[in-house]
């Protein structure tokens, strides 16, 4: 297409920068850890209280805000012609259990200093702008991922959401009564004209190429499992060990195997195990059962399949080998998704415009756009992190990265809304 036609932040708006950084660092208290990262796991406390605190600055700047029965944030400017489904923004609050500063709520607080900006600016857009926050992205509580924008997509049913329990058996839907997050529209019942995140990379690619911004044009393919292996507990002085059923060593060979697969399926593929629960974990009694996950990534959703039957046959194998019984279950598959065209050239044209170096690039983490992206056209913005770690207390990004990202989401969205691009009235 000609993208021309969609370089339509001609005002030379910016944003503010210096605001946009002190919220990031303000927040960054909520949840904050003593090695400088964030534990804000979705529906407890800290996400209840960085919630309250997104909502009464929203309100503040006049937002007018509205939550759905999954607890997701909508805040909404209005445009010039109401009748038309909002451009929106957004990302998530929630965190890791050991997470930085700028996961999720860097895309949320984005959204929001552009609605300041225009504010500011007294630019009206034609269309209404929302900035979404959505409710359990990370999936390390309440899994699986991403369930509350997959609600709103139609990808999951509401009640299915509200019986996820976490490890200690609390459920999603009591939590979010809990926290007082529980609201009344009915999830998915808003249309969007269109969906722009902002986040951080995640991972080295615009740093080791020295680009500033990356144009996210999908998302990898992604599967996860629960195994559980059972043996049988005994003592660990008297049992000898042609005697033994040790499930942590049934488990420690799949652990291995696992990472076999992704090595196997190299470059592009990937395996984890990353939450691994031994019972009863005492130093002296040979572990009778062993809980983990497994989550396998690649952006081919064939080569997702060959990994998966893998997994299946090496499990059965080890299971057999050691006499051990293993349960797998499949409990999440998300295929690889590939973003709007035009979306995509918007934020291309817009990092064009403001001379940012970038690149076309797929996403390696997963993310609520995801879903979106199967009810409103949508695209994605990357920024470098430093070392492309995340996931991890040390995650840093620079604040003239922050600006030129949150500079690009601005002018996406006012390019988008001045060449009525989503202007399909509902
Ligand atoms: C989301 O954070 C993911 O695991 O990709
Ligand atoms: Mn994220
Ligand atoms: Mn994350």
């Amino acid at each position: 297409m000609n993208t021309k036609k969609i370089k339509g932040n001609r005002q030379n708006l910016r944003v503010n920068a210096e605001r946009l950084w002190n919220n990031i660092m303000e927040t960054a208290k909520i949840g904050g850890t003593a090695r400088g990262g964030i534990c804000r796991l979705t529906l407890t406390d800290s996400d209840r209280q960085i919630r309250d605190w997104f909502v009464k600055t929203c309100e503040s700047i006049d937002g007018t805000v509205t939550i759905d029965e999954m607890g997701n944030i909508f805040v909404r400017r209005p445009g010039k012609d109401n009748s038309l489904p909002p451009i929106a923004m957004g990302s998530h609050l929630d965190t890791q259990p050991s997470g930085g500063k700028f996961d999720g709520i860097l895309g949320v607080l984005s959204g929001l200093e552009v609605l300041c900006t225009l504010n500011d600016a007294g630019y009206t857009t034609k269309a209404p702008l929302e900035v979404i926050n959505w409710t359990n992205e990370e999936g390390s509580r309440f899994n699986p991922p991403m369930f509350a924008s997959g609600v709103f997509a139609g990808v999951f049913d509401r009640d299915f959401a509200y019986a996820r329990e976490d490890r200690d058996g609390k459920k999603f839907g009591e939590e979010l009564e809990r926290i007082g997050y529980h609201g009344k529209t009915k999830c998915g019942d808003q249309k969007l004209g269109a969906y722009f995140e902002f986040h951080i990379e995640q991972g080295p690619v615009l740093e080791v190429e020295n680009k500033t911004i990356g144009v996210v044009t999908g998302v990898q393919g992604q599967r996860w499992y629960d195994v559980t292996v059972t043996g049988r507990e005994s003592h660990a002085g008297s049992t000898p060990m042609n005697m033994r059923k040790d499930a942590m060593v049934a488990c420690a060979r799949m652990v291995e195997a696992i990472n076999k697969i992704a090595l196997n399926h190299a470059p592009l593929a990937v395996s984890t195990v990353g939450l691994v629960e031994v019972k009863p974990n005492s130093r002296n009694v040979i572990p009778g059962s062993v809980f983990f996950s497994v989550d396998l990534r690649h952006p081919n959703d064939a080569v997702l399949d060959e990994m998966d039957k893998e997994l299946k046959v090496m499990v059965d194998r080890v299971a057999t080998d050691t006499g051990l019984k293993a349960k797998l279950e499949s409990i999440w598959n998300s295929p690889s998704m590939r973003f709007d065209e035009v979306c995509v050239s918007v934020v291309r044209a817009a990092a064009e415009d403001l001379g940012y170096r970038h690149r076309d690039m797929v996403s390696g983490a997963g993310h609520d756009a995801v879903y979106i992206a199967r009810v409103a056209p949508t695209a994605m913005i990357f920024i470098p992190c430093e070392n492309g770690i995340s996931h991890n207390e040390i995650e840093k990004t620079e604040p003239e990265h922050v600006a030129a990202g949150a500079n690009i989401l601005l002018s996406a969205v006012v390019a988008y809304d001045k060449a009525e691009l989503g202007m399909v009235r509902r």
